[in-house]
């Protein structure tokens, strides 16, 4: 049975956010990140085409991403996760990373791509790929949504960005203060 017409237009419609605190100001709209995920999607096909990469998502901030940017690469590849924790809910990075839980993906020999949603200090990435390069993998590359480079306390080479950002705490797009506006469609500064 065929959805009726007035059903489809409303399905497609943007819901409105319900905000408890005020947005300062939407920084990337949601048709901006759209079209940047597809572009990214094109250059990582391009870069890994004749390989079956594993996208390596860090969860949680990442996933909103992931799902969009897999859907774009139009090349085979795997997808998996494993989770980081580094904030202790605020806006400043503590410094010290942890594993929370594990790739279930044994990486050696693979191509793997890591897909962060933002780097800030640097330092999470520098401990993740500490982590992921000891396990021996074929090529191991980067590509971030976002990279807030003014605030970076560590050299860290990343192969695909998305966003150059200021120095500002963000949310939306699967980014979050404590825990929460990772469903906002877009990347805004809340008004903290
Ligand atoms: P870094 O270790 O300082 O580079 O921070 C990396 C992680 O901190 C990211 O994966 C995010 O989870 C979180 N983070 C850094 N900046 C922001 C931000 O502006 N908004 C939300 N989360 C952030």
């Amino acid at each position: 049975m065929s959805t009726p017409r007035s059903q489809v237009s409303q399905l497609s419609e943007i819901p409105e956010y319900e905000l408890d605190v005020t947005m300062r100001r939407v920084l990337i709209p949601a048709d901006e990140l759209a079209a940047r995920v597809r572009e990214l999607g094109r250059e990582i096909s391009d870069t890994y085409r004749g390989s079956v990469p594993l996208l390596v998502s860090v969860l949680k901030g990442g996933v909103v991403f992931l799902t969009d940017l897999m859907r774009a690469v139009t090349i085979p590849h795997h997808i998996d996760f494993l989770q980081l924790s580094s904030y202790a809910g605020g806006t400043m990075s503590s410094g010290t990373v942890r594993l929370l839980s594990d790739l279930g993906t044994n990486i050696g020999g693979r191509d793997v791509l890591i897909v962060e949603d933002i780097v800030d200090t640097g330092l999470t990435l520098r401990y993740l790929l500490k982590q992921l390069e000891i396990r021996q993998p074929r090529s191991l590359r980067v590509c971030t949504l976002l990279n807030k480079q003014s605030a970076r306390q560590v050299d860290v080479s990343l192969d695909f960005v998305g966003f150059d950002i200021p120095n500002e705490f963000v949310v939306g797009y699967g980014l979050d203060y404590e825990e929460k506006y990772r469903n906002l469609p877009y990347i805004g500064v809340l008004d903290l």
